[in-house]
């Protein structure tokens, strides 16, 4: 039977922001250190970045970059990594129960998020601390000169101001394991006075404040409410952290998590609208998806928790460095796919996270750095997905899943850009069959210009992952797209490996006037 989708190039759910293509580097394991910075490694530079792990961050194609935390940042004072480096202090870490060394900080993360080519989002600590820190944190960044902090600044070495816009008051406050958990009510509160001061000290900061960190905690709904009765008005993007692991074996729920993303996106977008209307405002306030990702907790509760507190405090301790199998690139890709489609209210989306610490590259300590599984959906994605997101039509085929009802077999995603560049994005979540997919743009006469497919490679099944000696899963032409041209449009048809996830680019030949 397979799928029909119908699209049309004049019908358009939003522009794609750049910065959906966000990443995310924590002080947490081996993401910092022997991650992004390791002094001493063959490839580093004489500021310590690996050289090896800057390229892969290149190809991967990440537009900004959340820093430094995560529940890292719910204890961290900023000041520790600022100043001569044999002056730093070493502190505990209780986030991760974990030995920091402080070698690594603001102004190191700010050079090399410039050799990275990405934005920075900076995170303030709304743990243990408070509106002073935070003000005093942004003034040191992106006041020019002529003040105790910004003079501070100038005299660690960077004349100029940093100038960093993105700014996420706090992280993940709703919940119990967050150092400094608060109420909602009481983060929304102490959000709001943040805000406020900061928008006083620069007035050109854009400022995240945080949602839920999961769609299952008991809170959703109740807590976005009440931060955002404190804090709408002063803030631009809400945050909402998502993170999908296969339960007991149900891969069709699994291979299905896109719709459970959309699902939480479009409920979160009901309670901003809600808030809004109801405080008389007249603005928006976008979904920053500030932390995404495939994780699977079981792995993270049953092992390295123990491991750790049975290790006593380390430095950059091995964690959550999860192998990733065909199964979760797939997945990934279809939450980008879930991104894409969402983009009339997600601003900005940070994939959590980008090295060692579940992420798409990994680099061993004086030794090779390697892409994971995941890494080829986003880097096709980034560097593909441009213009407008496509709304889409998608009939045909369903399957059905324990955990998301009735999903359509294949998850689809598109975009079309001003040069007539168009981009499809296609899961096909049938673990046993391939599907056929018929594709109609109206407004276009393309022609395939390039296909990518993550599937399980010959020989392999859904569980292999790629390592440090071998990659076996990595996109591989799909054969058989083709292309039927006619004066209203184009018909493109595609088969499906089954459990894949598929990236076409067409080119246009001639643009249809609309
Ligand atoms: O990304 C790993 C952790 O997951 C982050 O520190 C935290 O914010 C989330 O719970």
């Amino acid at each position: 039977m397979g799928i029909q989708i119908e699209a049309d190039v004049s019908e358009v759910i939003g522009a794609v922001p750049r910065r959906l293509f966000g990443s995310f580097v924590e002080h947490m394991g081996r993401s910092v250190h022997t991650g992004i910075f390791e002094p001493g490694h063959s490839t580093s530079d004489d500021r310590g970045f690996r050289g090896d792990v800057l390229g892969l961050v290149r190809e991967l194609g990440p537009s900004v970059v959340r820093y430094p935390g995560g529940n890292f940042v719910s204890a961290y004072r900023w000041e520790d990594g600022v100043g001569p480096v044999e002056r730093r202090p070493v502190r505990l870490d209780p986030a991760w129960h974990s030995v920091e060394s402080n070698r690594f900080g603001l102004h190191e993360f700010a050079a090399w998020a410039e050799a990275a080519d990405v934005e920075v989002m900076y995170a303030v600590n709304l743990g243990t601390r408070g509106v002073q820190e935070a003000a005093d944190v942004l003034e040191y960044c992106n006041h020019p000169g002529g003040t105790e902090l910004s003079e501070r600044r100038r005299a660690n070495g960077a004349d100029r101001p940093f100038g960093f816009r993105l700014w996420c008051l706090g992280n993940e406050m709703d919940g119990p394991w967050q150092v400094g958990h608060k109420t909602a009510e009481e983060y929304g509160r102490l959000a709001a006075e943040t805000a406020r001061l900061m928008r006083m000290i620069d007035p050109g900061v854009e400022l995240v404040v945080a949602g839920s960190s999961s769609r299952e905690m008991p809170t959703f709904g109740h807590w976005e409410r009440t931060v955002l009765e404190h804090t709408a008005a002063l803030v631009d993007h809400l945050s909402l952290h998502a993170y999908y692991q296969e339960h007991n074996g149900d891969v069709s729920s699994y291979l299905a998590s896109a719709a459970a993303l959309d699902g939480f996106v479009r409920t979160t977008a009901g309670i901003i609208d809600d808030v809004l209307a109801k405080a008389g405002l007249d603005k928006k306030v976008g979904i920053s998806v500030d932390e995404w990702n495939v994780w699977d907790q079981r792995h993270w509760n049953d092992v390295e928790q123990h491991e750790l507190a049975a290790g006593g405090w380390r430095e950059h301790p091995r964690i959550i460095e999860q192998d990733y199998t065909v199964t979760d690139a797939v997945v990934v890709g279809s939450l980008l796919g879930s991104l894409l489609r969402n983009v009339d209210r997600v601003t900005m989306a940070n994939q959590a996270q980008l090295v060692n610490v579940i992420a798409p590259i990994r680099a061993e300590p004086g030794g090779p750095a390697w892409r994971q599984t995941t890494f080829h959906p986003f880097s096709l994605v980034s560097s593909l997905a441009e213009g407008n997101s496509l709304r889409l039509t998608v009939t045909g085929e369903t399957i059905h899943t324990g955990l998301h009802g009735r999903v359509d077999v294949v998850d689809a995603a598109a975009t079309f850009d001003e040069n007539g560049r168009c981009a499809v994005f296609l899961t096909n979540r049938s673990t046993e069959s391939e599907t056929e997919v018929r594709l109609r743009v109206r407004g276009a006469r393309l022609t395939p210009d390039g296909t990518w497919t993550v599937a399980v490679p010959d020989g392999h099944h859904r569980h292999v992952t790629n390592s440090v000696h071998t990659a076996p899963v990595r996109p591989v032409p799909l054969p058989g797209v083709t292309a039927e041209r006619d004066p209203e449009g184009t018909t493109i048809t595609a088969t499906l490996p089954p459990l894949s996830w598929t990236a076409l680019r067409l080119a246009t030949v001639v643009v249809r006037d609309v």
